[in-house]
């Protein structure tokens, strides 16, 4: 059985996505927050899921922040560590700590619009088609290599409400996915880019086609 450790910032949506998928083999050991009024944790906790709030304001740098999440973290000796929607960028010296089993998603095509507002920048950059990454971490903000995406098509119309419940969508599938490969130990890291072995092609989802309108 293989422990996982989730870490959240809000609603949690991704991670109740995760915990629904029940996959063979994972248990889900703790939700972790770094803000005490995070909507997930209500839902983690009426699943009897561990939960716990590492409160970042109470920490004076990000340093002595990232070793009390690890500490809080590590007590569940994880094999994965899964930010869903952690709105925190962590020290090198943090994800050193768990390479190779620290996975997020990111709301766009990496290695597109890394950071924040990732929809409406989509919407503001033309492209035609957007959609969602889930990464091994790495030292660099949303870099890392890519275990699966999946595409959504911009429409005409979009507002940014409109494209990110299309690509949240998406997002709820493809990261029990990715969680599923890693807990079946079929994914592994060759330099910069993660394989998943008996997948042809290797986790690129696409959504049906947009409608003439
Ligand atoms: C998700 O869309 C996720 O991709 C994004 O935050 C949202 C969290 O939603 N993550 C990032 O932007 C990370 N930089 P959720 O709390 O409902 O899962």
């Amino acid at each position: 059985m293989k422990s996982i450790v989730i870490l959240i910032s809000g609603r949690g949506s991704n991670m109740e996505a995760i915990v629904q998928a029940a996959i063979p083999g994972a248990r889900i050991a703790a939700v972790i927050s770094n803000r005490p009024n995070a909507g997930g944790l209500a839902f983690a906790a009426a699943q009897g899921i561990a939960t716990a709030v590492v409160d970042h304001t109470a920490y004076a740098d990000r340093a002595a922040f990232d070793a009390a999440l690890a500490a809080v973290i590590n007590r569940h000796a994880p094999d994965l560590v899964v930010l869903a929607g952690f709105m925190r960028v962590l020290t090198p010296d943090f994800v050193r700590q768990y390479e190779g089993r620290l996975i997020n998603i990111h709301p766009s095509l990496l290695p597109s619009f890394t950071g924040l507002h990732t929809h409406q920048r989509a919407l503001e950059a033309g492209v035609r088609v957007h959609g969602t990454t889930v990464h091994f971490v790495t030292a660099e903000l949303d870099c890392g290599p890519i275990i699966i995406q999946a595409v959504v098509p911009v429409m005409a119309g979009d507002d940014e409400a409109a494209l990110s419940a299309r690509v949240l969508a998406q997002e709820h599938r493809i990261f029990p996915q990715a969680v599923r490969w890693i807990v079946e130990d079929r994914v592994s890291i060759d330099g910069s880019v993660a394989r998943v072995a008996g997948v042809r092609e290797p986790g690129v989802l696409i959504s049906p086609p947009p409608e003439d309108v």
